[in-house]
């Protein structure tokens, strides 16, 4: 979301105001195929309140309470996690296709066995002792982020039949404020799964998903260590990356 708008506050102070963005490729927050939005969507017309200082203002990330491994997920433990190494990398571009430089980039996913760091999440594949699956990085002067970490898994998730998520890795944007805080997801190129999932699917336009598949990036490799994906985040406008209710969280 970008600054688009001003409220003038009774005692003359001029606030700027965020507001989604209308564009059709965002996710309905109910998608009867994906189960849970059903408990969770509202069921009464959303109320748009003003926004005040604490909505639009308050502490950032900076720079420096950033981990020097943060970005590296598969050097945040003695050994070395299992599994297809990876580089992500892209640009986090704004509507008007400009970089948005300092930007929190946060990402989190299973490991390679299909599996999260999670309490909840049990189902019967191994955890690696040696993978979060948790990283953060800031975008560049030229709004280029870049993680290095390993290809996830698919994972049954129960909410039909059969019900596999394609591989994918979840990430949020943090912005300048709490309310500008966007959250999506990658897949990768020719997923044999996406036919039927769900939240995959819950983005109508074909196109708009289209924009949720990294690229395989083959000039990104680095020989005889890593393959590399390349997933540009656009924040709005015609070509904007889906984003999705915070709450999902599968
Ligand atoms: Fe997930």
């Amino acid at each position: 979301m970008t600054q688009d708008t001003a409220d003038q506050t009774g005692n003359g102070l001029v606030l700027p105001r965020y507001r989604r963005d209308d564009v059709d490729a965002h996710p309905p927050l109910l998608s009867p195929g994906y189960k849970s939005t059903a408990v969770r969507a509202p069921r009464q017309p959303l109320i748009y309140l003003p926004h005040r200082l604490t909505e639009i203002t308050g502490p950032l990330l900076g720079e420096g309470r950033l981990g020097e491994l943060d970005h590296d997920l598969t050097r945040q433990h003695d050994g070395e996690p299992q599994g297809q190494r990876i580089i992500v990398h892209g640009r986090v571009l704004d509507g008007d296709g400009r970089p948005v430089p300092h930007t929190l980039v946060e990402i989190w996913q299973t490991n390679a066995a299909g599996r999260y760091r999670h309490a909840v999440d049990n189902w019967p594949a191994p955890l690696d002792p040696n993978f979060d699956g948790v990283g953060r990085a800031l975008t560049d002067e030229r709004g280029h982020y870049r993680f290095v970490t390993v290809q996830p898994g698919a994972y049954p998730w129960k909410n039909h039949d059969n019900a596999w998520r394609p591989a994918h890795i979840h990430f949020s944007l943090f912005g300048r404020a709490f309310t500008q805080r966007l959250v999506t997801q990658m897949y990768f190129p020719g997923d044999p799964l996406f036919f039927q999932d769900p939240i995959f699917n819950s983005v109508r336009d074909p196109k708009a998903r289209e924009r949720m598949i990294a690229r395989y990036d083959h000039a990104g490799t680095v020989p005889e260590w890593a393959l590399a994906y390349e997933f540009d985040i656009v924040l709005r406008g015609r070509e904007s990356t889906p984003f999705e209710d915070e709450d999902d969280d599968e």
